[in-house]
């Protein structure tokens, strides 16, 4: 069975003083007895790290060092108290420029670093409309998931372009085609690929969430504004831990 986990991605939001949001998760997430993520800003991971939930990073360069400003290695976030790093979301993708072949370096030095690599994929709602969800989703999965992958290194994530931020979501039977397909594909692609934890990502919250987790295939979920309240996220946590 994959292993289910709820992830928490902050993005550009947070400050010290959100660290007790972190704090207040910790008793939930322990008592859900399911793995809990938080990927807070780069700023905040050597805080954040040993608070009581797991700590990611949202990026990383492909490389170890060197002359890149601005960017931090795999290595560098390992250090920092990271045991995760997403790879390949979607606002990296659009507004840095990443490529799926950018991805697959980046997911190889997460690899690298010792850590697990959380690879987004995902349709544009223009994509949606027109039939090519399956389509898009085969080319990233082929783009940018190294051979390599297996459960022990990686988790990917569905995550509709369309659906992010939105409060917009597919239905159940959509995420439900999506899942198997991407399972599917995962199974056929590496010796160890229907293990690997499969999240859906996009406007998941409280309400939602058991609806969702319900889903065949969906091992959890990727959650951006509703995991930044501890109020919010705590009740996905226990969600994930209830569904069957
Ligand atoms: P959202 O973001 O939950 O705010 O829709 C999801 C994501 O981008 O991971």
């Amino acid at each position: 069975m994959p292993r289910k986990i709820a992830v928490g991605n902050w993005k550009m939001n947070g400050t010290a003083a959100d660290l007790d949001q972190i704090k207040a998760l910790a008793p939930t997430a322990a008592s859900a007895g399911v793995a809990t993520l938080i990927c807070p800003p780069a700023s905040l991971i050597s805080r954040a790290a040993g608070l009581g939930v797991d700590i990611g990073a949202q990026d990383c360069h492909a490389g170890v060092s060197g002359a890149h400003t601005g960017d931090l290695s795999a290595e560098m976030l390992a250090d920092a108290g990271a045991t995760h790093i997403i790879t390949g979301h979607s606002e990296r993708r659009q507004d840095h420029n990443e490529t799926d072949a950018d991805i697959a370096a980046k997911t190889q030095a997460v690899w690298r670093a010792g850590l697990t690599a959380i690879i987004c994929i995902g349709e544009s709602e223009a994509q949606y409309r027109a039939g090519e969800t399956l389509d898009v989703i085969a080319a990233q999965l082929a783009g940018s998931v190294p051979t390599g992958a297996g459960p022990q290194n990686t988790i990917v994530a569905y995550e509709p372009i369309w659906a992010i931020g939105t409060g917009l979501t597919p239905t159940v039977d959509e995420i439900a085609k999506v899942h198997a397909f991407i399972r599917a594909q995962l199974a056929k692609a590496l010796p160890e690929g229907a293990e690997v934890s499969l999240l859906y990502g996009g406007s998941v919250k409280a309400s939602n969430a058991a609806e969702i987790f319900a889903v065949a295939d969906v091992d959890g979920a990727l959650v951006g504004g509703a995991s930044l309240k501890a109020a919010d996220f705590g009740p996905i946590v226990t969600a994930l831990a209830t569904a069957s």
